[in-house]
């Protein structure tokens, strides 16, 4: 059904917030070919239930595989949360079982546990993400003993695609949610950044954070683990072609793409409708 040629790593986001996390990626591997694509048309995905998520990214999987991808990372947390799980268990082995998609959440909690010392972790991320339990579940499959406290902040990802991360208005939504995580727990001496959009936010979560708590962006984290991934996997490694080109597609109009981008990713892009 799809080609077997070698082909680009697909990177999936609901809209423009996975290219804070294909920015990492690309960093870290610079000679691979990428493929972006962002469903912009139907963002967000966070205030979305869980078959709707499902069935967009299914959709959008089943797409970059059509184009070439052998390898598909959801770089979108409420993605990964919704929908990683059914799609890697029901859905590959029907698609092409030699095909893989891997998510963000896994390789933001594997450095959990050398972090937290009081073993109190805060997660703060869209409304869907928090509701379907996956960081907690995530976390505790690996480290039992972390208690996990999470926050759901649904006007972050709003302000920053407004252009409002460095705003005046931002620093009361910025303080509240903050807040909110922190009556919780006390305790907690970490807070995980679970959404694609937050590392915009991070001077502003900074300035109401207190000190003592350690903020984890995901980024960085999820760029090393696929490096690391297709290290370990030279048969996955072996189907990604590494000219060092990147395309972008979007489902929205391509102008709306083209201005919003240079937010998250400090550089004008081409970008194509699909
Ligand atoms: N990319 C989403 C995430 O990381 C945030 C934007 C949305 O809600 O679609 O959860």
């Amino acid at each position: 059904m799809f080609s077997s040629v070698p082909g680009p790593i697909g990177i999936f986001d609901s809209g423009y917030g996975g290219l804070t996390i294909f920015d990492k990626i690309r960093a870290a591997m610079p000679g691979y070919d990428y493929i972006y694509l962002g469903d912009n048309a139907r963002a967000p995905y966070g205030t979305r239930s869980f078959e709707v998520v499902y069935e967009f990214t299914l959709q959008a999987v089943t797409k970059l595989f059509e184009m070439g991808c052998h390898l598909v990372i959801l770089a979108c947390n409420t993605a990964s949360a919704k929908a990683l799980r059914s799609i890697q268990i029901n859905d590959l082995p029907h698609l092409d079982p030699a095909r893989r998609v891997l998510g963000v959440i896994r390789p933001t909690v594997e450095c959990i546990g050398n972090i937290t010392r009081s073993r109190h972790v805060g997660v703060l991320a869209t409304g869907g993400t928090i509701k379907s339990e996956s960081y907690p579940l995530e976390i505790h499959k690996l480290f039992p003993d972390i208690k996990v406290s999470g926050e759901a902040c649904p006007l972050w990802v709003s302000l920053v695609e407004n252009n409002e991360a460095q705003g005046d208005g931002t620093d009361y939504f910025v303080r509240k949610y903050i807040n909110e995580l922190l009556a919780k727990d006390r305790e907690i001496d970490t807070a995980i950044l679970g959404c694609t959009h937050y590392p915009i936010l991070l001077p502003k979560i900074r300035k109401y954070m207190p000190e003592s708590i350690t903020i984890v962006s995901q980024g960085k984290l999820v760029a090393d683990s696929l490096k690391d991934y297709l290290h370990r996997h030279p048969e996955i490694d072996a189907q990604c072609t590494q000219n060092g080109k990147c395309s972008y597609y979007t489902t929205e109009a391509e102008d709306k793409f083209t201005e919003s981008a240079s937010i998250f990713l400090n550089e004008a892009v081409t970008v194509q409708r699909i």
